[in-house]
C-alpha cells in the first residue's frame, strides 16, 4: 500500500501530466488554427507561377509520402497497444531477436523513401537553375537596409520595393545588394532566393496571373529587417507596357501651390544628396523617387501613400521605421506636407 505521501507525490506528478497535456494541446490548437486563413497572401500552397508550382509539386509529393507513413507507423503502433497489452494472466507475447526479413524491410523501406523524395527534389533544383530563356525580362535586384531597389536594364527603368512584371513573359533576377545578406521572398511566386553582396544569384519564373503580389525578405538583416517588404504587380502585358512608359516619362513639373513649394524645398534640402529624381536630383543612397507616386506604399511596403503618411516620414523616419538609414530633416510640418504633396504628385 502506497504511504499517504507517496500518494500526494502521485497525485501531484497526475496533475502536472493533465496541466502539460491541456498545454500541448492548446499550442497545438492555436498554431493549427493560425496555419488557417481565407486572406493570405503570403500562402506558400498556392502557387502563381511556374517556379512556385513546381516547388508545390515537389511539396505534395513530400506531404503525401510523410502522410502515408503517419498512418503506417500509427496504425501499426495502435494494433501493437491493443493485441499486445496486458491483461490478468496472459503469458509474455513470443520474443523476437535477429529477424532477417524485418530487418532488411526496415533497411531498404526509408531508402526506397528518401529516393522518391531525392528524384523529384533534384530535378526541380536543376529545372529551377537552369539558364533563363532568350526573351526572359531581366531584372536586376538589389537588397538594401531595408528596402529593395529593381532595375530594369533592358528598359532603362529604376525603381524601388514595387516590382512590376509582365503576365506569361518569363522574368530572369539578378540578385545582389550592398550591405548585408537579405532573402527576396514572394512565396506566391516562387521561393526564397538569398541576396549576398558581392554575389549574383539567380531566380527565373514566369507569373501567371495578373495581381498584386506580397513579399518579403526572408533574412535577417537588422533592427527594420521585419519593415523590409515588397509588392510584385503582375500586369497583363498591355498594362506593362503602360507602366513601363509610365516609369520613362518625365516627371511631371509643378506649376504652382504647395507641390512648387515641396519641390524647392527638396531641390535644396540634404534629399538631393540620397535620392534621384530624374531631372532634379541624383543621389545615389536611397530609393528613385522619379515616380514615387504611382507605388502603392511608402517605406518598403509598411504604409499607403498619402500626404499624411509622407509628412510623417519626412519629419521623422525613424520613428515610423526603426533605425531606417534616412535622416530626420528638420522640415517644419508645412514643409514637410508641401515636399510629401510633390512627391505624390510623381506619378510618371
Ligand atoms: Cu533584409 Cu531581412
Amino acid at each position: 500500500m502506497p504511504s499517504d505521501l507517496a500518494r500526494g507525490t502521485l497525485e501531484d506528478a497526475r496533475a502536472a501530466v493533465d496541466v502539460s497535456t491541456k498545454a500541448t494541446f492548446g499550442l497545438a490548437l492555436t498554431f493549427g488554427l493560425g496555419g488557417c486563413a481565407w486572406d493570405a497572401p503570403m500562402s506558400t500552397v498556392a502557387a502563381r507561377s511556374d517556379l512556385a508550382r513546381d516547388i508545390l509539386h515537389v511539396y505534395s509529393i513530400i506531404t503525401w509520402i510523410a502522410v502515408g507513413i503517419a498512418l503506417v507507423v500509427g496504425l501499426g503502433l495502435a494494433w501493437v497497444l491493443v493485441r499486445f497489452r496486458d491483461r490478468p494472466g496472459a503469458p509474455l507475447p513470443a520474443q523476437t531477436r535477429g529477424h532477417t526479413l524485418l530487418e532488411i524491410s526496415w533497411t531498404v523501406a526509408p531508402a526506397l523513401v528518401l529516393l522518391a523524395i531525392a528524384i523529384p527534389t533534384i530535378q526541380v533544383i536543376f529545372r529551377t537553375q537552369a539558364a533563363p530563356a532568350r526573351d526572359a525580362l531581366e531584372v536586376r535586384v538589389l537588397g538594401h537596409q531595408w528596402w529593395w531597389e529593381f532595375r530594369y536594364p533592358s528598359l532603362e527603368v529604376v525603381t524601388a520595393n514595387e516590382m512590376h512584371v509582365p503576365a506569361g513573359r518569363p522574368v530572369a533576377l539578378t540578385l545582389d545588394g550592398p550591405d548585408v545578406i537579405h532573402s527576396f521572398w514572394v512565396p506566391m511566386l516562387g521561393g526564397k532566393r538569398d541576396v549576398v553582396p558581392g554575389r549574383l544569384n539567380r531566380l527565373t519564373f514566369t507569373a501567371e496571373t495578373p495581381g498584386e503580389y506580397r513579399g518579403q525578405c526572408a533574412e535577417f538583416c537588422g533592427v527594420s529587417h521585419a519593415n523590409m517588404g515588397m509588392r510584385v504587380v503582375v500586369d497583363a502585358p498591355d498594362a506593362f507596357a503602360r507602366w513601363v512608359a509610365a516609369q520613362k516619362a518625365e516627371p511631371a513639373e509643378p506649376v504652382a501651390g504647395p507641390a512648387a513649394d515641396g519641390k524647392a524645398i527638396f531641390a535644396r534640402s540634404a534629399c538631393v544628396g540620397c535620392h534621384t529624381i530624374r531631372g532634379v536630383s541624383s543621389g545615389a543612397l536611397g530609393p528613385d523617387l522619379t515616380t514615387f507616386g504611382g507605388r502603392r506604399t511608402l517605406a518598403a511596403g509598411m504604409l499607403p501613400i498619402t500626404v499624411d503618411t509622407v509628412a510623417a516620414w519626412l519629419k521623422n523616419p525613424t520613428a515610423l521605421k526603426p533605425d531606417a538609414k534616412m535622416p530626420a530633416l528638420g522640415l517644419t510640418d508645412e514643409q514637410a506636407r508641401a515636399v510629401a504633396t510633390y512627391l505624390i504628385g510623381l506619378k510618371g
